[in-house]
């Protein structure tokens, strides 16, 4: 029997540094290609991965509908549904994004809820004051990492106080995230699925205590919320509410810090589009967008299909398949956007797939495009350029794509 090649591995670090090439020829001989060694079939294509995101066929989950022998799914399950995980998947079971409706529509109504275009804008004199002082501290010092200086701080402070996580909590919340959130990397190695389980047990644990908490001293903050609403005549279970509040202190900084880095980084390769920038204040929200597209800070979320008579461009998916939209190639797609790979402020084109589509949309999309907002003007009002400055690091891993250090000159 012939081994299909592997057209495309995300485990492979030099792909997981720049997918970009790699996307390019894919995206050109297989709008959809079935990965030999994880049994993930990658939708390529900007059309497709848009329509996927809205096709009903599919779904985060398929236990609402099927048993695991009713279901027989082609390739491996996710990591979490071996026993050994199963820490992870006390997390997962109550996970927005892997619930389908209507458990899914009940608690996201009531998330939607907290995040408010009122409550964001509340956020922005905030991250206002925070920037300021770091960036001024930067300066101070002579030294400034745009990630663990500006970035981390910025969205780790904001989501802990919309939920009520107090400042000395931080860093370690900061820690078992990041180790939580390696367990969606395709293939993990088994070390790496080990102790993303145990970190969700401490982080279960960990907000069961910040419960408890707000139950003897009751607060006009996100927990509180969540432990007061009623949705249909019930409250939300203790476990409801400990996934809810994991994933918003996931992925309430997350992706945000990723695209923060990704878009200094972007712009530090293309001086003549910072300067376009800095001309012009109107830029700002565009150039926004434009880092998102090119550079997305999530790589990939996965599906079930649900249904026989899923296919794409003509190839047909089985029911049971799981597929992968992959964020960076569509992005990147020539059928979509002329140049695909210029980076262009000026292009005035929203229609990236960063943040998702359909039922799952990023919830936190106003909150992260404001974070960035605020650090991008700030930086552009304070920096004629950006100069990073040596000792760059990147994150490990192929979905999560960005800097765990950035320093850049604080001063130009
Ligand atoms: C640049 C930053 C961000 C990016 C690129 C991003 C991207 C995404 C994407 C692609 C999804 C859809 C996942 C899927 O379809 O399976 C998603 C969902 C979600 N995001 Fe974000 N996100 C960002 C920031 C945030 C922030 C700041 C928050 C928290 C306040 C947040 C909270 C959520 C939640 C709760 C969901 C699940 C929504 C649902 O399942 O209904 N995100 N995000």
């Amino acid at each position: 029997m012939t081994v299909p090649p592997l057209l495309f591995d995300p485990t492979d670090p030099s792909v997981a540094r720049d997918p970009f090439p790699t996307y390019a020829r894919l995206r050109e001989s297989h709008p959809v290609w079935r990965s030999p060694a994880s049994g993930i079939w990658f939708l390529t294509r900007h059309a497709d991965v848009h329509a996927a995101w809205r096709d009903k066929r599919l779904g985060s989950s398929f236990t609402h509908r099927y048993t695991a022998e009713e279901f027989v799914a082609d390739g491996e399950l996710p990591p979490w549904h071996d026993a050994r995980y199963a820490d992870f998947a006390a997390f997962e079971r109550w996970d927005l994004i892997s619930l389908e409706p209507p458990d899914h529509t009940k608690l996201r109504r009531l998330v939607v809820e907290a995040f408010t275009p009122r409550a964001i804008e509340r956020q922005r004199p905030v991250a206002q004051r925070l920037v300021d002082q770091r960036l001024a501290a930067g300066r101070e010092r002579g030294t400034l990492d745009l990630v663990r200086d500006i970035a981390e701080p910025l969205s780790l402070a904001i989501i802990c106080d919309l939920i009520g996580v107090p400042p000395s909590d931080r860093s370690a919340v900061l820690a078992l995230s990041h180790d939580v959130v390696a367990m969606y990397e395709p293939q993990p190695p088994d070390a790496q699925k080990a102790r993303a389980n145990a970190a969700a047990r401490e982080f279960m644990d960990y907000t069961a205590g910040l419960i408890a908490e707000r139950r003897r001293t009751p607060a006009d903050d996100l927990l509180g919320g969540l432990l007061d609403a009623v949705i249909d005549g019930e409250r939300l279970s203790d476990e409801q509410v400990t996934s809810t509040v994991m994933l918003l202190l996931m992925a309430g900084h997350e992706a945000s810090v990723n695209a923060a880095g990704n878009g200094v980084a972007a712009f530090a390769a293309h001086p003549e589009q910072w300067d376009l920038l800095r001309s012009d204040a109107a830029l700002l929200k565009p150039a926004i967008e434009e880092t998102l597209r090119f550079d997305p800070p999530l790589q990939f979320f996965q599906r079930w299909v649900l249904e026989e008579g899923f296919e794409v461009e003509g190839t047909p998916v089985p029911r049971g398949a799981r597929v992968g939209l992959m964020i960076g190639s569509a992005n990147r797609d020539p059928r979509r956007y002329p140049e695909p790979d210029a980076f262009r402020i000026a292009r005035g084109e929203a229609s990236h797939l960063s943040f998702g589509g359909g039922i799952h949309f990023c919830l936190g999309a106003p909150l992260a495009r404001l974070e960035l907002e605020v650090l991008f003007g700030s930086l552009a009002a304070s920096l004629p350029r950006i100069e990073l400055l040596p000792g760059a690091v990147r994150r490990p891993g192929f979905q999560f794509r960005g800097y765990s250090s950035l320093p850049i000159a604080p001063t130009a």
